[in-house]
Formats: structure tokens, C-alpha cells, sequence
């Protein structure tokens, strides 16, 4: 039996040892040490063996089974290392990587953020409205008669049911004085539209960014203060303002407000000009008078309450604040363009 054990021993290592894949070395598994392999069929012998030789022979056998085994492991590590090794062949594992890259927020976005964190340490609290809107929201309760130009068809995106793309978001204060009793503190930002001639300064959607205040004793001062502290917030504390006497039909007295800044002399605008950044003013008793009616009680007291409104256009802003001479760089989605922010 020792010598059969020995030659076992040889006879496995050498044909492991020659194994080509690991397929082969399965099958090798397989045919010594497998369940009717060639060396357990030994071991069923040891039963037949002789009590003296029967502690040798054991020990003999173990160390035969021991080594086959460890065999295998290694030429199963080996067949392994030489498979990934053929697939790393031709590849330099030393080049670096390609990175991924990681976008940033566009410059609208990142510029509205900033206007809802300072609206939003005055008080002022986000609303929203849709897109689509009624003639109703966009023009009468905003106290806009029929003859408007603003109301015109070449003005004015209308759908074949009468209703239309809002051109501001002041349909959303409309909405939230319909649900809600004064005092109101809000910004209405969003998508508006209108049947402009896309050129470097106009687009047929803008982003706009409006707010209202309505509560006892507001007056033009409350107005002026919260426009002069938002913008000086943006442009610096530089900035100087003009309220320019305007028309709006839903506010009076009306505004245009016009900026000059120190940050703006490198940008489009060009050094030292006024610019015109947005329109505002005290809300129109007639507005109330709409919004009474429609809820049917008198929770807009004009006696009681006065309000203000503003709004400009978020698009125009940051075009001044980033130097950018072409509003449809904005929307272009140029990675050149973006990847500036
Ligand atoms: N709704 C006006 C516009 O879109 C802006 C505005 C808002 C003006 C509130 C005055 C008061 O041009």
C-alpha cells in the first residue's frame, strides 16, 4: 500500500502540475480525491489493514491528501494570476484615470437661489402658480382692460379655450390674495412669456421674479427700503437708486427702478449709465376692489390695507451681474458658456 500511496502522490503532482486551465484541474480534482477518485478508493482499503501498520499507513495517507490538495490551490492561483495578467496585457495600469466630471447649478438658478435666501430674511415667503393661466389672473383682477396692448394677439401666447401663457407672475399674488387674508409677504419667481423678438436682449420666456406685501400702513417707504436692501444685497452697498414715476395698471403710484453701481462698470452695461432693473408700487385699490368681489367678502379693505408689488426679470439680472452680452447664451446650453459658473 505504500508503495501504491507513492506513486499516486507522483502521479497526481506531475499531472497537476501540467494542467492547462482549470477545467482540467476540476477534472484532476475529481479523479483523486473525488468521491470514487483513486485515493479515496485507498483509503476504504485501511479498514483491511493490519492494526501495526494501520498508524503508518494513516499518517501516509493524510499526508498524500494533504499535498494533493495544496497542489491543487496552486495551480488554481497560478492558472488565475496568468488569466488576469493576459488581461491587463497592452493596458498601462499606471496612466491615470478618466475623471468624472460634476456640473454646476446654471447661472439662473444659482441667482434665484440667492433671491429667495434675501427675500427670505425679510419675511417674504415663496408661492407658486401655473404656467397656464385664465385671462382673468393675467389681466382683470390686475385691473388690465380689454384694449391693453398687453392684451393684444401679437402680445400674448393665447390658447384656442381663451386661456394663455401667464406674461408675469403676477397671477400668483392674484391666486394667494383669492386663498389667503392680508397681511401677505410673498415672491411669486417663475417662467412668464411673451411674443418677443428673440434677440440678444429678449427671449419668449423669461424667468421673472415678482413679490407682494399687503398688510396696515404700508406705504412707498416700505417699498423703497425692501428694493434698495435686496439690490444693494446683489450689486453692493455702493449701489445708488432712482425711482422713475411710471404707469402700471395694477399699481398706484408706479416705478421704473433704475441701479448704478461700481460693479456694473466692467459689465455689459458699460461705467457709470443708469439701468433700468424693475418695475413696481403700491397696489391699486382697484386690485382689491377684484379680489373682493371675486371672494365675495371684504377681506381687502382698500380703508384698511395697503400694499406694494415689484418685479423684474431674473434673466436681465444676471446677465449685468455676470458681464454675459447675449441673453440666449442662457438657454444655448453651451458648455463653454456654463461651465463659467
Ligand atoms: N408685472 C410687471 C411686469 O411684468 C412688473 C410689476 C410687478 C410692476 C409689480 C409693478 C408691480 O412688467
Amino acid at each position: 500500500m505504500d508503495a501504491q500511496l507513492d506513486t499516486l502522490r507522483t502521479e497526481a503532482l506531475a499531472a497537476i502540475t501540467a494542467a492547462a486551465d482549470e477545467t482540467a484541474l476540476e477534472q484532476l480534482r475529481v479523479r483523486f480525491l473525488g468521491q470514487s477518485g483513486t485515493i479515496t478508493a485507498v483509503s476504504k482499503g485501511m479498514k483491511d489493514v493490519s492494526k501495526e501498520d494501520k498508524p503508518r499507513l494513516g499518517k501516509l495517507l493524510n499526508d498524500v491528501r494533504t499535498a494533493v490538495t495544496a497542489a491543487l490551490d496552486a495551480r488554481k492561483a497560478a492558472l488565475q494570476g496568468d488569466a488576469d495578467a493576459a488581461a491587463f496585457a497592452g493596458i498601462d495600469v499606471t496612466l491615470p484615470g478618466t475623471a468624472s466630471k460634476l456640473g454646476t447649478l446654471h447661472p439662473i438658478t444659482q441667482l434665484l437661489d440667492r433671491t429667495i435666501a434675501i427675500f427670505r430674511r425679510m419675511g417674504f415667503a415663496l408661492a407658486d402658480g401655473p404656467d397656464i393661466e385664465t385671462e382673468w389672473h393675467c389681466f382683470d383682477a390686475l385691473n388690465t382692460p380689454p384694449d391693453h396692448p398687453a392684451r393684444n394677439e401679437q402680445d400674448t401666447f393665447y390658447f384656442a379655450d381663451g386661456r394663455l401663457l401667464r406674461t408675469h407672475t403676477s397671477t400668483v399674488q392674484i391666486r394667494t390674495m383669492e386663498k389667503t387674508a392680508p397681511p401677505i409677504r410673498i415672491i411669486a419667481p417663475g417662467a412668464a412669456y411673451r411674443r418677443d423678438e428673440i434677440d440678444a436682449t429678449h427671449l419668449a420666456q423669461f424667468t421673472q421674479m415678482e413679490g407682494l406685501y399687503v398688510a396696515e400702513g404700508v406705504s412707498v417707504a416700505d417699498l423703497k427700503g425692501t428694493l434698495e436692501f435686496f439690490f444693494r444685497e446683489l450689486f453692493g452697498n455702493d449701489a445708488q437708486f432712482r425711482f422713475r414715476p411710471h404707469f402700471f395698471p395694477f399699481t398706484e403710484p408706479s416705478y421704473e427702478v433704475d441701479i448704478k453701481a461700481a460693479v456694473l462698470g466692467t459689465g455689459s452695461a458699460g461705467g457709470g449709465k443708469w439701468l433700468e432693473i424693475a418695475g413696481c408700487g403700491m397696489v391699486d385699490p382697484a386690485v382689491f376692489e377684484q379680489i373682493n368681489t371675486k371672494r365675495g367678502d371684504t377681506a381687502f379693505d382698500p380703508e384698511k390695507f395697503t400694499g406694494f408689488a415689484f418685479g423684474f426679470g431674473l434673466d436681465r439680472l444676471a446677465m449685468i451681474l455676470s458681464g454675459t452680452p447675449d441673453i440666449r447664451y442662457f438657454t444655448d446650453n453651451d458648455q463653454r458658456f456654463l461651465a463659467q459658473f
